[in-house]
């Protein structure tokens, strides 16, 4: 008999629903309600798995009272967010986005469950997969943007990075893809709000980077908090049952999000704990984070009749199955045995400093502005977050300590020792106090350039943090627009660097400064990856995983629109546009500038006759005209002009990079298996269709930077 059938024999219903409990631990709160001490439930082996704890010592004292001192020995499964880094903080997810580059998306997490698993975590509650085309929402910063396909690589990657080869190894942890499904939809961009949308907008947006996760064999997955169309996920049976398990085979635990299955009855779907409990289980959720719903609820619905012994039993297998998966049966402390040394944490650091470096994205840089020019004797670094080293972390900063982070003022004082670095704040994010204005502008006309720090403050991005304004909040308009005009007057560069957890509204700041770096969260090594870019140590690489808009009333804007049927034009008043803005956006996807120039030529696609079994070859060559060595990211969009349901204006179905030196040229090669032009047809079934299919190529996901080709598409056999 295996061990986990000997143990189901054994096990009274107390101590299966402890299993399928998840309990806070008081390190870290992440949600409204605070567990009391869990020590004697975890002796009784009442509760099974624990959240929100860090620390080796801490979470082995926790471990040894389970299997050492409860009835049945049956180790904890211990879990937190690690979100993006554990203590050395990497670029909050969106960030790390703009990097399109699988391999360090892969590492990082590769990086983080190591340093997590060294204090004893085996769990992880990421990757975050929402795709966001509302940066209302302040969520956005934690997941992959505002594409499917970018979110389906971005899942693979860091499913293998987290989990590794093996999940039983010492430093791997058990990941959880979030939030199933289409959370990032909120109405209105407001957190917790209710989805609603089309059934083939779910599948083809939010679902593919889900489905990824699986099929890259992640552990674990946990619904949104949020309804659809209705149906609360924490209780979608078609979902849950349905798609993640039926259809795509998900064999492993689906854990609830905190307090979820309590919050049923705020839905109205339950109307009391157990009525809660039942929908969740019967939908197939296994383990109940934080409602105690059902080690108080099943027992009553048992009663009720409202669930089966069976679902129990299934889902304490299931869990008892990731824990023995994840070796802790055999070795309840090999993770957190052996502290990491010395030089891994240095490793790590600048692993951190180059990722948080390849992940700005440099939105502007008029008239070569950047990089700084090595005659530079005096800089003015001003703004709330200049030397803000705390806020660098982000929304989610794991176990990070608010000390140890490296603000920009700290990074370019390190990187330009002969030159005069100065600082004033100017303003405080959160006050209407403007009195330090005056000193940042007196300031500004006594130096040869000015790095205007500038955006969010750290926790007006992540969980319940949706804005409705999304220009700089606070009086940085005032104290920004003050700075420019005096450097405009006196001739001095302007340099914004933009913090924030999602695009911000800021066409004023572009029009005006002369250069702009999108700098996200970049972690515990910000303000060094900053000065990288600003020094031109490092050629800025970023590029834009969202859409930027102008004007906020433009949101929700994604590339992947469907045409309209009456597409904008000036010349005629009823056509899709705006009385008073343009459609454009301020940027496009994919968009980021380098210190190079790149131009685009000599599109090859063969074969032009393509069928369904056949791979399509891209090839186009690249040149670079500027006057820098730098690496242009190069996008493969395609575009089914002539199908049964109106496909979107552009498609992205791959990515590439190219270093090159100033003057040179280089060709770029990308594959399409024919196979990925399948779309949901009517009925939302996939269907390959004959015909045109336009291939784009270039920068981003501007059409009239693209250089186009066409293929028909056939059947291999008539069928
Ligand atoms: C709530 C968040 O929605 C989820 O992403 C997170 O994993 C849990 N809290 C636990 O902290």
């Amino acid at each position: 008999m295996s061990r986990i059938d000997t143990l189901m024999g054994k096990m009274t219903l107390a101590e299966k629903l402890g299993q399928l409990t998840m309990a806070a631990s008081s390190y870290t709160v992440t949600g409204p309600i605070i567990a009391g001490d869990s020590t004697d439930a975890i002796k009784a082996g009442t509760i099974g798995n624990l959240l929100n704890m860090v620390g080796a010592a801490h979470v082995r004292q926790m471990q040894r009272l389970a299997v050492e001192e409860s009835r049945l020995g049956i180790p904890l499964l211990i879990g937190l967010d690690i979100v993006h880094g554990h203590r050395i903080l990497f670029p909050v997810p969106l960030g790390e986005a703009s990097l399109f580059d699988p391999e360090t998306w892969a590492l990082t997490a590769r990086e983080s469950a190591m340093e997590a698993a060294a204090e004893g975590l085996a769990m992880t509650f990421a990757p975050m997969l929402d795709v966001a085309r509302d940066p209302r929402w302040g969520r956005s910063a934690e997941g992959p943007g505002e594409d499917p396909w970018l979110g389906a690589r971005i899942a693979e990657a860091k499913v293998r990075g987290f989990q590794g080869a093996d999940l039983a190894a010492a430093d791997a942890l058990a990941a959880v893809a979030k939030h199933y499904c289409a959370y990032g939809a909120v109405t209105a961009g407001r957190d917790y709000a209710s989805v609603d949308i089309s059934a083939r907008t779910l599948r083809e947006v939010h679902m593919p980077a889900f489905e990824a996760a699986v099929a890259a064999g992640v552990a674990a997955v946990m619904p949104a908090f949020t309804d659809l169309a209705g149906i609360p996920m924490t209780a979608n049976k078609e979902l849950l049952r349905g798609w993640l398990r039926g259809r795509w085979g998900f064999k492993g635990v689906i854990v609830s999000d905190y307090n979820a299955i309590a919050e049923l009855i705020n839905h109205g779907i339950a109307a009391d704990l157990a009525e809660a409990a039942a929908h969740a289980l019967n939908a197939g959720v296994d383990i109940d984070m934080m409602a105690d719903a059902y080690r108080h609820g099943l027992p009553i619905a048992l009663e009720r009749g409202l669930v089966a012994m069976a679902q129990i039993d299934e889902s304490v297998r299931r869990v008892l199955t990731l824990k023995e998966q994840l070796g802790l049966f055999d070795h309840p402390y090999r993770r957190g045995t052996t502290p990491e040394s010395n030089a891994t944490l240095t490793q790590r650091r600048r692993l951190a400093r180059a990722v948080g470096a390849r992940a700005i994205v440099m939105l502007k840089n008029d008239k070569e502005t950047l990089p700084l020019p090595a005659s530079l004797r005096r800089l003015a670094v001003i703004g709330p977050l200049a030397d803000a080293p705390a806020e660098m972390r982000g929304p989610w900063w794991g176990a990070a300590d608010t000390e140890g982070h490296v603000s920009v003022l700290s990074g370019l004082r390190a990187m330009l020792p002969h030159s005069q670095v100065l600082y004033v704040p100017g303003v405080a994010i959160e006050s209407e106090d403007v009195s330090g204005i005056a000193a940042a502008v007196d300031l500004c006309a006594t130096v040869d350039a000015i790095v205007l720090c500038v955006g969010e403050a750290a926790v007006m991005s992540g969980e319940a943090a949706s804005r409705a304004h999304l220009d700089l909040p606070g009086k940085q308009r005032e104290f920004a627009e003050a700075v420019l005009e005096r450097a405009r007057a006196s001739a001095k560069p302007v340099i914004a660097i933009l913090f924030s957890g999602r695009p911000l509204v800021v066409p004023w700041l572009v029009e005006s400064a002369d250069a702009v770096l999108a700098a996200w969260f970049l972690g515990s090594e910000a303000g060094n990856s900053i000065s990288d870019v600003l020094t031109g140590r490092v050629s800025p690489s970023g590029r834009t995983p969202v859409t930027w808009a102008r004007a906020e009333g433009q949101i929700p804007i994604f590339f992947g629109e469907r045409p309209s049927g009456r597409p904008a034009n000036p010349k005629d008043h009823f056509t899709s546009k705006y009385l008073d803005v343009a459609n454009e956006p301020l940027f496009p996807f994919g968009h980021g500038l380098t210190y190079g120039l790149f131009v685009y030529s000599n599109l090859r696609v063969t074969p032009a006759d393509v069928e369904d079994i056949d791979t399509i070859q891209i090839r186009v060559d690249v040149r670079n005209v500027g006057a820098r060595a730098a690496q242009e990211t190069v996008f493969l969009f395609t575009h089914d002009k002539l199908a049964s349901v109106a496909r979107p204006l552009l498609e992205l179905k791959g990515f590439t990079k190219i270093d090159l030196r100033p003057g040179e040229t280089g060709s770029v090669s990308l594959s399409l298996p024919a196979t990925e032009l399948r779309f949901l047809g009517p009925e939302l079934e996939p269907v390959f269709e004959p015909g045109e299919v336009e291939i784009l190529v270039g920068p981003c996901a501007d059409r009239s930077r693209l250089l186009v080709g066409t293929i028909r598409l056939s059947w291999s056999r008539p069928c």
